[in-house]
């Protein structure tokens, strides 16, 4: 689960009480919200599913729930336990795995994502150790997406996107997940904004539901365009671009659905993510309503491994400002990852 889990930050707020502003509505509160029996509930609620199945998390910017002192992430440093020091990682923040041929590398974008950092030299370091031959599949995930053609949360953390994104590359990360925008939307494959057929699939599940909407507009429909105040992170700076080629050139935003956004749709669901073998893995992503119809999809590809083509790990990063055959006899169960991201929808929440 890419973050944003329970929503506890909220609870008295758009959560619970229906007040649109905590510090308007609790002006003498001391703290910010971080209601304990929240997150008890939603373990309660998950704990049918996360008790047969493996769940991995990574923070959100809903798990921050700022407390005094300078206090932050509490609930989930505390609640959840991850393989960091297995992984080499000194923090709770970042870490991999391995699961079904594949090696998950789980990034924190609410810590220092800077290439003169400790997560970027814990990344670099992990990147090496990866053994294509026992894990030929590389995942990324972390929680705001770097692209995004929806309003919500356009261009926010693009100053990560600019830190890490040539190293990710270099080492052929194949997929990247994330959360954040309450919608769906799958990437052409692409690098530095420039379609590559050897960049990762990006693919955002933020529509898990929650108590905020489905978001709705994209960044190129007319009149909204996000303005340059809008979408500031809740970490790191904000490093806006406008692009310097195609048909968005000298511009924000573009006026059409971007070449590298393959498909988007604003509605609540899931995907399963179905390894095959070292070059196949299916990518089913379900809308809430399909359980109603035998079969039906909102979105279903095939992701394909080129090693072959894309083999640059020894090619040093830059970035400005399928058809291969399995090379491996290893016949992997087929490993199942659900990535289910605000997974609190509306109507299971008055059920906790
Ligand atoms: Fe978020």
């Amino acid at each position: 689960m890419v973050g944003d889990l329970s929503y506890a930050n909220q609870y008295r707020t758009t959560g619970g009480k229906g007040a649109p502003c905590f510090s308007c509505a609790f002006p003498d509160a001391p703290i910010r919200e971080t209601y304990q029996p929240r997150w008890d509930g939603w373990g309660r609620f998950m704990e049918p599913l996360i008790s047969r199945i493996p769940m991995m998390v990574i923070e959100g910017n809903h798990e921050i729930e700022p407390q005094v002192s300078g206090i932050t992430f509490k609930s989930y440093e505390t609640r959840f336990a991850v393989p960091s020091e297995e992984s080499g990682s000194k923090s709770k923040f970042y870490y991999s795995f391995d699961a079904g041929g594949i090696h998950f590398i789980m990034l924190g974008a609410y810590v220092d994502y800077n290439a003169t950092g400790a997560q970027y030299a814990w990344l670099k370091k992990d990147l090496v150790k990866v053994d294509r031959s026992v894990t030929p599949w590389l995942v990324a995930a972390w929680h705001p997406p770097w692209y995004n053609s929806y309003a919500s949360h356009y261009q926010e953390f693009e100053c990560m996107r600019q830190e890490m994104e040539a190293l990710l590359y270099q080492y052929n990360v194949d997929i990247v997940f994330s959360g954040h925008v309450h919608a769906y939307e799958r990437m052409n494959r692409v690098f530095n904004y420039t379609l590559d057929p050897c960049g990762p699939v990006y693919i955002t599940v933020g529509d898990g539901g929650n108590i905020e909407k489905v978001d709705v507009d994209h960044a190129d429909d007319p009149e909204k365009c996000p303005s340059a105040s809008d979408n500031t992170p809740e970490y790191g700076g904000v490093c806006h671009l406008n692009f310097t080629s195609g048909p968005a050139k000298g511009k924000f935003c573009w006026n059409k659905q971007p070449e590298w956004s393959a498909f988007r749709e604003s509605s609540f669901g899931h995907g399963i993510l179905e390894v095959v073998n070292s070059t196949y893995a299916l990518w089913t992503w379900h809308r809430n309503q399909d359980i109603y119809k035998e079969d039906s999809r909102g979105d279903q590809i095939y992701i394909v491994r080129q090693p072959e083509l894309c083999s640059k790990a020894l090619k040093p990063p830059s970035v400005t400002t399928t058809n291969s055959l399995p090379t491996l006899s290893v016949n992997y169960c087929h490993s199942l990852v659900s990535f289910l991201t605000y997974l609190l929808c509306y109507k299971c929440y008055n059920h906790v």
